[in-house]
């Protein structure tokens, strides 16, 4: 009978780890989302008035700032990082976030929409 305990606890945690899930989802939109715009019409403005050159200071020195302020904001650990790593110091992905980055490009080949990729589950 003792056995049965932590499975039982196990499936009593679920439900309420998806509830958790979901919220901080829907919390992360809402809070980090907004910054993304910014970022793209800066980064638009700049490519416009100055050429592709103009847009270097946008990623390097605006888009870093903006995440600062959210990750001070909110107390999260918010990075920018991608899989062709421009500044290899601020931008390599750690193992997990190289692996979402791989599946999200997996799945835009797949024939997802890449505006709507997101990753929900842990
Ligand atoms: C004309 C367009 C662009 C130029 C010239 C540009 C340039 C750069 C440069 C120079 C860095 C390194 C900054 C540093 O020293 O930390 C960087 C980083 C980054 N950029 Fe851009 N960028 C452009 C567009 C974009 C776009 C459209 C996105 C995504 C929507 C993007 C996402 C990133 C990310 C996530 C990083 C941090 C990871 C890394 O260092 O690779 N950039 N970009």
């Amino acid at each position: 009978m003792k056995f049965l305990l932590p499975a039982t606890l196990l499936i009593a945690a679920l439900p309420s780890f998806a509830q958790d899930i979901a919220a901080l989802t829907a919390d992360t939109k809402k809070t980090v989302l907004p910054v993304v715009p910014k970022v793209v019409n800066a980064m638009q403005d700049a490519v416009a008035s100055k050429e592709v050159a103009g847009a270097i200071p946008v990623c390097r020195e605006q888009a870093p700032e903006l995440i600062k302020e959210k990750r001070q904001e909110t107390g999260w650990d918010i990075r920018r990082v991608s899989l062709k790593t421009r500044n290899a110091e601020r931008g390599t992905p750690d193992l997990w976030e190289a692996r979402q980055l791989a599946d999200f490009n997996i799945r835009a080949a797949n024939g997802e929409k890449i505006d709507s990729l997101e990753k929900t589950k842990s």
